[in-house]
């Protein structure tokens, strides 16, 4: 298996993440394809993937899997030890935890390719202010619903020290946030998902992925 990646995309660390979790890493050849910019073709990436995007799973000689959500499933699908009742414990909850991350990111890389790549009197700042809107209603969602987690027990637990999948796309989002925007003080803001984040951010598998 070959997993395009670089290391700045928060969808592709995803899949880094998780493969690092299953204990499956050293069984994938990582093929970093450096830097990638949404105005230029990046011929290798395109070669196996018609959207250009980032990550890509080629998994046979016939078969690309492209996406994160896509890529992690067959990850934990097929190539990992799970059982059936573990792989039932991926509760739609936390399929739905994240969906809310992945549209973390997408609204964060929107405001990134806006601020990199527009000249500053094309910027459009109410689209921005859109974006930014989107981002704070996702962190306050997740902010009150990982005390009601913990408190219920269901789809997740911070206090069992599970990762699971909504989890680990919810730290390559918060880490991208720190990443790309560091003057962005969400953190004063959302004090239990900042502890969260830094509960998490000591696994080795998110500290071996962090963004650069
Ligand atoms: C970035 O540089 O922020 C970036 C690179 C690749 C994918 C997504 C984001």
């Amino acid at each position: 298996m070959k997993l395009l990646f670089n290391h700045a995309s928060p969808f592709a660390r995803k899949c880094r993440v998780l493969a690092i979790e299953l204990d499956i890493a050293e069984r994938i050849d990582w093929q970093d394809v450096g830097a990638v910019s949404p105005l230029e073709s990046n011929e290798y990436l395109f070669a196996h993937n018609p959207l250009g995007k980032l990550p890509v799973l080629k998994i046979s000689d016939r078969q690309v899997l492209c996406d994160s959500r896509v890529i992690c499933e067959y990850m934990l699908e097929f190539e990992c030890n799970l059982t059936a009742q573990a792989r039932r414990e991926l509760h739609f909850g936390d399929l739905h935890l994240q969906a809310l991350a992945d549209g973390l990111m997408d609204a964060a890389l929107l405001i990134r390719y806006e601020v990199m790549l527009r000249e500053p009197n094309q910027q459009w700042q109410a689209w921005q202010k859109k974006q930014w809107f989107r981002i704070g209603r996702v962190l306050a969602e997740v902010e009150t619903n990982l005390n009601d987690f913990e408190r219920d027990g269901i789809g997740f637990s911070v206090l069992e020290g599970r990762f699971t999948l909504g989890q680990i796309a919810l730290v390559c989002a918060l880490g991208y946030l720190v990443f790309r925007f560091p003057e962005y003080k969400w953190r004063n803001e959302y004090v239990a998902l900042s502890s969260w984040f830094d509960f998490q951010s000591v696994r080795k598998s998110v500290k071996q992925t962090a963004p650069y």
